[in-house]
């Protein structure tokens, strides 16, 4: 990637990103979004805003036995999972803004197609051989037991939980049969053993071809990668079963030159296909927009089988090994100019509040859990930067709900939010809402800051004379922007997608920094033309910074961009189009003077440590559990019916002195008047406040607020971090004194 020239695409240059399609089995939690979803996407949306022709590409995987042990404990079919858990799933990730192209299915009839495909063009290239091996079968259930069906006594470090063919404690991999103490999970019986025909591939005869890719591409590759990638290669690459005994899935049956007597019951691995999702995926899109009249530029092969195109695989820690090994060689075998992985960045775990995430424990927090106590497109951007924040990229990581807190509070809104803030209101106050004139001295001052923005970029020693009439301020400014977009660039293309967005946030510290020095609350009398100028660079920074927080918090970037005027993209989905670069533009000047400035409220409201404390107390509790205490938190009838609320209607009002949110009123309860000391003073004037007919509590013992006495207390409706409150009135009139129940 390069920083500072426009690349033209006539070399062809395109991109293909993959996320790991997620079993189709549960909803997707934030772990999962911080490994495979999360990172594909900024990066995604990072080279869209590039202007490269990027598809990027994601689905469920729907097979396997992930599936049907989620039909079994939910007691329905596997049709009937995959078709829950799949649209949930697509509009969680859509509502998290994730910008896939399509979100396919491995059920669609193309995927079916497509792998039998290549399962018959393997067996007929010699790359699958037929083996008849003995298996566990249970008895009771009348089934091949598939491996996590069957647990047992791990043969290398003797865990006691040992799945089929891998042990969860050691990692190690073993044949079924080599498991000690063997169980069937279905019925609990020791399973018997039959005779099984399976095919298998011939991964050995890529050993070599393997070697070499892995070779030519460790230097770019992330160390968790290459170790593990090395290590499997180390014990040699062996045939693998690519076929079970098992009804859900894809099926052999009738693929030419197989015997029709041994392959009925049985359907492809769910590895063998899955991995081929991506590319039936692709197909799936191409077909849409075919349907539509739209992506005329591509076919679906001029992604895979082009060699102008970089693939990046990304996904989870234990996935690697079926990406940088299968299905490349899968990818080799079929011998048809198919690309195969530029890079697979492997991301490690997520944990949450220092433990792993688990469903059974409910230690989780689904997409869809966060949506529910988190529902606004400002709460989104703020989960969506604290992982990126925060993504395990070289090593395990812990998300906890304090620094959830945190970066919120003291990062988007402190610093990002703040800048925003204070130069929209600056602007309004001040410059009728509008990106202000330059005046005569300043006149060339655009065209000098593009200038020296270029120079920057290009590291040429900067003489500040030479740019004038910029001044020391301006000339630091720019450093500082020069310098996060020249380390967020580079850091998001090496996949150091964390430090990227560390150096985003840190431009706007250099914008806060500059707002500061420059003072425009005194020279706003002192120098208007100063004053002009300052607050003038100032909202350009507002688009730029809608353009370089794009790919991290694509709902706020929208809203900055309409707080100019603008509607540009934040690198969304457009079908694998190339498109203008707008990255390399970031930091030049875009908005003419004139330009109306419009403020779009508060951008990260603060999240307060009570609705923390609440998401903390969830963990590890069970909806019932959850249930339970709400319900020993439920008073009865009788202690509500202690209170009395009554309608008042007010007949003086004036602020406390020395308060800021104090307003003294004197009320008309019907039977008596009152005097009443409430903290509205921030949200009512006193005229506003004469006349209304408002609730209050009228047996509440008198208190003493600033010295002065108040006899009751008025009900209001304000939101968690207080900036907004409304009293409560009568929809109709009513006499004072009137009981409210
Ligand atoms: O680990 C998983 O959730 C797998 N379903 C990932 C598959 S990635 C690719 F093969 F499709
Ligand atoms: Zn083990």
């Amino acid at each position: 990637m390069k920083i500072t020239e426009k690349e033209d695409n006539e070399s062809g240059e395109r991109y293909l990103i993959t996320s790991a399609l997620p079993y189709a089995n549960g909803h997707i939690h934030l772990g999962h979004c911080a490994g495979a979803y999360l990172p594909a996407d900024i990066y995604a949306r990072f080279l869209r805003l590039n202007g490269k022709p990027t598809l990027f590409i994601c689905g469920s995987d729907e097979h396997g036995v992930a599936i049907t042990i989620a039909a079994e404990k939910e007691k329905v079919t596997p049709k009937e999972i995959i078709d829950k858990y799949h649209e949930a799933n697509r509009r969680a990730f859509e509502r998290f803004a994730m910008s896939f192209d399509i979100y396919s299915r491995t059920s669609h009839p193309i995927h079916f197609e497509t792998a039998r495909e290549f399962f018959a063009d393997f067996l007929r290239k010699g790359y699958l051989i037929e083996k008849e091996e003995e298996q566990f079968y249970d008895p009771v259930a009348d089934m091949f037991l598939p491996d996590r069906y069957v647990e047992g006594i791990c043969p290398n470090c003797g865990y006691g939980q040992a799945r089929g063919d891998q042990c969860d404690n050691c990692g190690a991999y073993y044949n079924q049969l080599d498991l000690i103490a063997p169980k069937s999970l279905i019925s609990g019986k020791t399973p018997t053993v039959r005779k099984t025909t399976h095919w298998y591939f011939r991964f050995d005869l890529f050993q070599e071809a393997m070697e070499k890719y892995l070779e030519s591409n460790s230097n770019d590759w992330k160390e968790n990668v290459v170790q593990q990638t090395r290590a499997w290669l180390r014990q040699g690459l062996k045939e693998r079963p690519i076929t079970r005994d098992l009804s859900w899935g894809i099926p052999i049956d009738g693929i030419e030159n197989l015997p029709s007597d041994k392959t009925r019951g049985k359907v492809m691995y769910v590895w063998f296909e899955a991995v081929l999702g991506y590319i039936s995926a692709t197909k799936h899109l191409m077909s849409i927009l075919a349907e539509k009249g739209l992506g005329k530029n591509f076919s679906w092969e001029d992604w895979w089988k082009n060699p102008n195109t970089r693939y990046y695989a990304f996904i989870g820690k234990d996935n690697i090994v079926f990406h940088t090994l299968l299905f490349p060689s899968m990818l080799i075998a079929k011998n048809e100019g198919f690309i195969i992985p530029k890079n697979v960045p492997a991301n490690e775990f997520l944990n949450l509040e220092g433990q792993k995430f688990s469903k059974s424990r409910n230690w989780t927090i689904d997409l869809q859990d966060f949506l529910q106590s988190f529902p606004e497109d400002y709460h989104i951007d703020a989960i969506r930067y604290a992982l990126a924040t925060n993504l395990p990229e070289t090593k395990d990581s812990d998300f906890t709900w304090k620094e959830f807190k945190t970066r919120n509070n003291s990062e988007l809104a402190a610093i990002l939010g703040n800048f925003v803030n204070r130069t929209i209101l600056f602007i309004q106050k001040n410059f009728d809402g509008k990106v202000p004139y330059l005046s005569e001295e300043f006149e060339n001052l655009p065209s000098q800051w593009n200038r020296l923005i270029s120079d920057l970029k290009l590291n040429k020693e900067i003489v500040p004379e030479n740019y004038k009439p910029l001044e020391s301020n301006e000339i630091d400014l720019a450093k500082g922007l020069v310098q996060s977009f020249i380390n967020a660039t580079l850091n998001i293309t090496a996949f150091k997608i964390r430090d990227g967005v560390f150096e985003i946030m840190n431009s706007v510290r250099f914008a806060n920094k500059y707002f500061n020095d420059e003072e425009p609350w005194k020279t706003v009398n002192s120098n208007p033309a100063i004053c002009s100028k300052t607050l003038f660079v100032c909202s350009q920074l507002l688009y730029s910074f809608a353009l370089f927080f794009a790919p991290i918090i694509p709902y706020t970037s929208r809203k900055l961009f309409r707080s100019v005027g603008k509607e540009e993209h934040c690198g969304d989905q457009n079908f694998g189009e190339p498109s203008e670069n707008f990255w390399t533009k970031i930091f030049e000047f875009h908005l003419e003077s004139g330009t109306p400035v419009q403020s779009f409220g508060i951008l990260f409201p603060n999240i307060e440590e009570k609705v923390i404390a609440m998401q903390i107390q969830k963990l590890g509790k069970s909806p019932d559990e959850i249930k339970e205490e709400k319900r020993k938190n439920l008073i009865s009838y009788q202690q509500f019916s202690t209170i009395q609320l009554r309608t008042a209607k007010i007949l003086e009002a004036e602020k406390v002195k020395n308060s800021k949110k104090l307003v003294r009123l004197l009320i008309d309860l019907g039977t008596e008047r009152r005097q009443i000391v409430a903290g509205i003073a921030e949200h009512y004037t006193p005229e506003e406040l004469i006349g209304l007919t408002i609730v209050i509590v009228a047996n509440l013992e008198p208190t003493k607020l600033m010295g002065i006495e108040s006899e009751g207390m008025l009900l209001a409706a304000s939101t968690d971090d207080g900036t907004k409150l409304t009293l409560v009135t009568t929809l109709s009139e009513i006499p004072p004194g009137s009981i409210v129940k």
